[in-house]
């Protein structure tokens, strides 16, 4: 499908802690954005192709040690860029992705412990150029984010963690927003997910040249 003129998709992340509102988020941007006439993709991690689905089912399921998880999380990304965001980004699309190297950033690197200069050069490989030209950072207290995911239903191993390793969370994505701030927008989460929505489509638009109306 891609000729040489066709241009290159934009490809948008979403992150935040547990309970935030990244998933109602994306679901939200994807429809705006194909209301504008783009053609998204809307995918998440860890999963995104049958391959991730089940590597997201084992690591939600057993407790592999830190190394273990990372290269599981890595080979599940690995995947997912090689089979969906790439060619889909090189056939024009949008993608939208529900958490993306960020997490692994912030979940393996800063609180898992994974070495800072291997968690880069395994991002590298397994990136590519499939990097994010914008990622949505979806900040809220983690008391909040706790209070949304139960009322949800069953927490995961993540979810059911101290608030200290949430607060930690909520550092580590604060820290890589002021580190990059060319390529990420932090969104106050704390509020209504219609206010939400719209913090979000003024970043998407203002960034991409799109009607902010
Ligand atoms: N702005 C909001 N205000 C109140 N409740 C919200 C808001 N956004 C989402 N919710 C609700 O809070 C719960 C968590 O939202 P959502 O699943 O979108 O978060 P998430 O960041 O994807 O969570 P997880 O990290 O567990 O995947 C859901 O039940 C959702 O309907
Ligand atoms: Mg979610």
């Amino acid at each position: 499908m891609q000729g040489p003129n066709m241009a290159r998709g934009f490809f948008i992340t979403l992150e935040g802690g547990e309970g935030s509102g990244k998933s109602t988020q994306a679901r939200l941007l994807v429809e705006r954005l194909c209301a504008e006439g783009r053609d998204v993709l809307l995918t998440r991690e860890p999963g995104g192709t049958p391959l991730g689905e089940r590597i997201r089912e084992i690591i939600l399921s057993s407790r592999p040690s830190a190394d273990a998880e990372f290269l599981l999380f890595s080979a599940a990304r690995a995947e997912h860029v090689a089979s969906k965001i790439s060619p889909a980004l090189a056939g024009g699309r949008w993608v939208v992705c529900d958490r993306y190297l960020d997490s692994t950033r912030v979940y393996q690197g800063d609180l898992a412990g994974i070495d800072a200069g291997l968690l880069r050069t395994v991002e590298q490989h397994v990136v590519r150029t499939a990097r994010p030209n914008l990622t949505l950072i979806l900040d809220l207290p983690p008391e909040t984010g706790r209070a949304r995911a139960t009322a949800r239903g069953a927490l995961n191993r993540y979810d059911a963690e101290q608030m200290a390793y949430h607060e930690r969370i909520r550092e580590g994505f604060l820290a890589i927003a002021t580190t990059e701030p060319q390529r990420c927008t932090v969104i106050d989460a704390s509020r209504d997910a219609e206010a939400v929505a719209h913090d979000v489509w003024q970043a998407v638009a203002s960034r991409f040249a799109l009607p902010t109306g």
